[in-house]
């Protein structure tokens, strides 16, 4: 049996095998996404000129529409093989075309579901030596993933009145990640919605955790959150010893952990998991950029089987989370190959011993252009490269709002030789670099060299604002920052 066939009709939509054809020009895409997208931004990046649309050459290269050739440095950590790469298009394919595939598998078990949520305990399992029986809840996206752990670990303590975190942290934009997002120009306007039990330590300071956790008592203590490598916070790491020394302070009192790995895992930093390697097994654990292969979003949230159970594993508590679309079969395919190639890659080694070479190249370059670099930082394939504040704008600008034309104007100087970087959302001056972790060495230099090039040829902040501070530039910032 077939649905039944409707005749085309003419009208005012675009259809969707125009788009498919390449028949929306790129300033029919501005025009459109201005009018009824996040208009400001996209008008910043079409004047900024990195807006694209881009089409993929390679994984790891785009073309814009003026005919310029990028590496693709950016992809906010969610690209670990590449812009749509080969291997995973090809076997999604094989996916799509078994027609007896149930693609939406919400109200029964699924085989993709079941085999991620496996080989993801294994997973943790051989890393940490721990977590044999634990479970895996799924969701549509890396805040997603947050708040279902913050939820697992409420159940789990029911009398626990706060939650810690830490300084810079990023965990997401809903209103439960937001809340341990200490950031007040995200945060703003939704403070009054927010959970106000948040409590807020100097990251990487072991004893503030003990003195907090003495304060208020372990038992009111719902979790602890943090993110083992401030990812958008520019790359920050915290000092040596400071995640194992929360694993016993925490483990101590009974406070459980929740690891965000959500930008560091599955190899990103040089590991399967950042918390794990430096010494703490965490009680919750959230993935999500790189399962998903750039393809799919995926957000997953790992959590002990005592814990889990608290929150859905009871007739009556059984309804208290759940989503419509997380464990998708297309999600849970691409994530099921996706961690497969990660595995027989070996990706995490990889990312150690390419990130190691590149952060060496990024400290030689920050030596020799101290005024554009005030410092750089990374672990494996995650790089940040902080921009000293521009001076001399043509206005008087709020601190941030300096911050914020910094790092635009060094990403459109990457940009124009050839590299494509990412802002950071907890720190405007800190550009970061997230190339695929499959990508090929010669390429790696590559990008290791215009960077290079790029920072001798613009060595001071100064230099930047002369060659990018123009009016029309300064025009839009000011009304996207400041109007
Ligand atoms: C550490 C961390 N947690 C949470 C998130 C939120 O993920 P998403 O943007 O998929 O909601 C991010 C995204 O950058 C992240 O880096």
């Amino acid at each position: 049996m077939t649905a039944p066939k409707l005749p085309a009709v003419s009208s005012d939509f675009i259809r969707a095998d125009d788009v498919l054809g390449g028949k929306l020009s790129a300033a029919k895409v501005y025009e459109l996404e201005e009018r009824h997208g996040q208009g400001k931004l996209m008008r910043l990046l079409e004047v900024v000129g990195v807006g694209g649309p881009f089409r993929v050459v390679t994984p790891w290269e785009l073309d814009d529409p003026e005919g310029r050739r990028v590496i693709n440095a950016s992809g906010y950590a969610a690209l670990p093989f590449g812009d749509n790469p080969p291997e995973l298009n090809a076997f999604l394919r094989r996916v799509l075309e078994d027609p007896t595939q149930i693609m939406f598998a919400q109200q029964s078990t699924s085989t993709w579901r079941a085999a991620l949520e496996a080989n993801l305990v294994r997973l943790l399992a051989r890393e940490s030596g721990d977590h044999h029986d634990s479970k895996v809840f799924f969701s549509n996206s890396g805040t997603e993933a947050v708040e279902a752990g913050i939820k697992f670990a409420q159940a789990a303590r029911p009398k626990g009145k706060y939650l810690i975190n830490f300084t810079r942290a990023y965990h997401g934009k809903t209103l439960g990640s937001l809340a341990v997002t200490p950031n007040p120009n995200l945060q703003g306007p939704f403070k009054n919605i927010l959970n106000p039990a948040v409590i807020t330590l100097p990251f990487g300071d072991a004893a503030a955790l003990e003195r907090a956790i003495k304060r208020v008592g372990g038992g009111n203590i719902i979790a602890v959150i943090l993110e083992p490598i401030l990812g958008e916070a520019g790359v920050r790491l915290p000092p040596p010893g400071f995640l194992k020394r929360v694993g016993e302070v925490c483990g101590k009192a009974g406070v459980l952990v929740i690891a965000d790995e959500i930008q560091t895992g599955l190899g990103r930093s040089g590991h399967w998991f950042q918390s794990v390697a430096d010494g703490l097994i965490p009680d919750i654990l959230m993935l999500a950029k790189p399962l998903g292969g750039g393809m799919v979003p995926v957000g997953a949230t790992i959590v002990r089987h005592e814990i889990y159970k608290t929150l859905l594993g009871s007739i009556e508590t059984v309804k208290r989370h759940s989503n419509t679309f997380g464990g998708n079969t297309l999600a849970m395919a691409v994530g099921l190959k996706s961690l497969e190639l990660l595995l027989d890659g070996d990706y995490p080694a990889r990312s150690r011993r390419l990130g190691e070479r590149g952060l060496a190249r990024l400290q030689a370059i920050q030596k020799r252009t101290p005024e554009l670099l005030e410092d750089v930082r990374g672990a494996g394939m995650l790089f940040g490269m902080n921009f000293r504040p521009l001076a001399a704008l043509p206005f008087k600008f709020q601190a941030d709002l300096i911050s914020e034309a910094t790092g635009i104007m060094a990403l459109l100087a990457f940009y124009r030789s050839g590299v494509l970087l990412n802002f950071s959302l907890n720190a405007a001056r800190t550009m970061r670099l997230t190339p695929a972790m499959n990508m090929p060495e010669e390429l790696f230099d590559t990008m290791f060299d215009r960077v290079e090039r790029t920072a001798a040829a613009y060595p001071s902040s100064f230099k930047l604002v002369q060659r990018y501070g123009t009016p029309e530039l300064m025009k839009l910032l000011k009304a996207a920052f400041l109007e």
